[in-house]
């Protein structure tokens, strides 16, 4: 009773001892993942696939229309294309490896890639926020990522995180509304189809050149099961 300022004292350590301790005291669930690749020898790759992709798109002047806003977008079937064999081969092993940290069955079902489609978005293009219905994974692999032609981003997958955001002294993990990658040729990117993203605008004067993709999963059927 009579030692206020030492009770005070007392609590304000504890706090900072409780603080201090914090990150051993929490768990964290559901995290979102995007995995990276650096490509091998991506230069010899690229020279293969750009000029094919400039091919179809001479082919096919306006492309579909999608999430693109002023880029052009490629039928989506390039995956099928023997120019495409060698990056097929390397989708298929990066895919596996995700498959594998994730500990999916594939005894049970398999993986293949469903649809593969090249963008080509000039000055100003962009891509508008989206996911890939259907789908289990989706990615991109960057072919030509001048300087300022816009990065992919990602928007939190937890809606109701939105519903009252606090004032923070900095962003970290759990508070970034959206995570941002820069584009560097050679790279490929993979992550959960579901995840929202999109393409900033490119305020380059030189073209940025993807390829995105589709993952899908089939049943293997097993011969015991009836
Ligand atoms: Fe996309």
């Amino acid at each position: 009773m009579n030692f206020p300022a030492k009770d005070n004292l007392i609590r304000f350590t504890k706090t900072l001892d409780r603080l201090k301790n914090m990150s051993e005291n929490r768990n964290d669930w559901f995290p979102t993942s995007v995995w990276h690749f650096a490509i091998d020898n991506h230069q010899q790759l690229n020279a293969e696939l750009l000029p094919e992709i400039i091919a179809e798109q001479q082919r096919d002047l306006i492309g579909e229309k999608w999430s693109n806003v002023l880029g052009w977008h490629s039928r989506s079937d390039l995956h099928e294309k023997n120019y495409c064999s060698n990056l097929v081969q390397i989708i298929d092993r990066n895919v596996l490896e995700v498959a594998n940290f994730l500990r999916w069955d594939l005894q049970q079902f398999s993986l293949d890639i469903t649809t593969c489609w090249a963008i080509v978005n000039g000055k100003f293009a962009s891509n508008s926020v989206h996911n890939h219905p259907n789908s289990i994974l989706s990615g991109v692999y960057y072919l030509k990522a001048p300087e300022n032609c816009g990065g992919i981003y990602f928007s939190d997958p937890r809606p109701a995180s939105q519903m009252l955001i606090p004032p923070v002294t900095e962003f970290n993990l759990w508070t970034f509304p959206k995570v941002s990658y820069k584009p560097h040729e050679g790279t490929m990117l993979l992550f959960p189809s579901w995840l929202l993203h999109g393409v900033e605008m490119n305020m380059s004067e030189k073209v940025r050149i993807s390829l995105s993709f589709n993952i899908g999963m089939s049943p293997i059927k097993n011969k015991k099961s009836r």
